[in-house]
């Protein structure tokens, strides 16, 4: 390393608008950041990290990293990184909160249309020669109930857009105030009465160990017969054996899932099911989310290797 360079380990690729708002003082280095043995041998060396969600930011990590003094995030989630690892190690942790909220959001609207839809079964079969229109007759979203669990900065967004399509709205979240959900024209039931009273349902939780499981085999026994099911927030949320069981027997008409519980994931039972259309965690992956994540996390960087006080978004 040049002695007077701080370095900066991207170990996930990031737009190019990254490299750029670190401007010319770093030694920027790149790694793979799923390969576990690339990236604690990259990491020995940085100044600060950064990542997406397919790197593992543990207390291993860390470890391996004398120097570093920040994980950046480019991103939301900071599930893959252990934040009392590192607050403990002094090594301060950033993210990204809202750089790809709109960008998730849309791709959640995405998946329930198309599930709703049969879009991706269609489609298949269409490639193989068949015109079967009878066999995809789908639903509406409109006057349909959905209930948003998770009314976070993405399941505002998620509403405001269901609420467009002539959707009642309902959420379950309890960090939220009724207040604060009636000004975005939500109405706040507990799980069990969103359960019983949606015909389409999206996940926008963090992955914590509150959250994991959150929907298991007795919610998907209580849901609504038919029910749609959107997870573009992180995988295991909604438990995937329980899930599985559940769009066999037809109980849950259909789902559309971003995320996994473990990722990459190619080879989920979920994966064989005609009423699964899924996506390999796109959620952030836009252009335009990509971009502001990049920045974002790049100038928290930069200030924070200078010393500064870093903003919080
Ligand atoms: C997030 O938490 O922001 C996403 O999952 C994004 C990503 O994978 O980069």
């Amino acid at each position: 390393r040049a002695a007077d360079r701080a370095v900066v380990l991207i170990a996930e690729e990031l737009s190019p608008a990254t490299v750029e708002a670190l401007g010319p003082d770093f030694e920027v280095r790149h790694c793979d950041g799923a390969d576990r043995a690339a990236l604690l041998a990259a990491i020995a060396d940085a100044d600060a990290v950064l990542v997406r969600s397919a790197t593992r930011i543990d207390a291993e990590a860390l470890a391996a990293a004398p120097r570093l003094r920040v994980v950046a995030r480019a991103g939301v989630g900071l599930d893959n990184i252990d934040v009392r690892a590192a607050t403990m190690a002094g090594v301060m942790v950033v993210n990204a909160p809202t750089s790809n909220i709109v960008s998730a959001a849309e791709l959640a609207v995405a998946l329930m249309l198309a599930a709703a839809r049969h879009v991706s079964p269609a489609h298949a079969a269409l490639r193989d020669g068949e015109w079967k229109r009878a066999r995809y007759t789908g639903i509406e979203l409109y006057e349909k109930t959905v209930g948003v669990v998770g009314l976070g900065r993405i399941g505002v967004l998620v509403a405001q857009r269901l609420a467009a399509f002539g959707m009642n709205v309902i959420a379950y979240d309890p960090y939220v105030q009724a207040g604060r959900a009636a000004q975005v024209g939500v109405r706040l039931v507990d799980l069990a009465t969103l359960l019983a009273e949606s015909d389409f349902m999206s996940v926008h939780l963090p992955k914590t160990p509150e959250t994991i499981g959150l929907i298991g085999a007795a919610e998907l026994a209580a849901a609504r017969p038919g029910l749609v099911l959107v997870n573009a927030a992180r995988g295991g949320i909604v438990d995937e054996a329980a899930l599985y069981d559940a769009l066999s027997n037809g109980r849950i008409a259909a789902a559309g899932l971003d995320v996994f519980a473990t990722e990459p994931n190619t080879d989920s039972p979920l994966l064989t099911l005609e009423n699964v259309v899924a996506t390999p965690h796109l959620g952030a992956s836009t252009q335009e989310a990509q971009e502001k994540a990049g920045l974002s996390v790049a100038r928290s960087v930069v200030l924070a290797l200078a010393g500064e006080l870093v903003p919080d978004a």
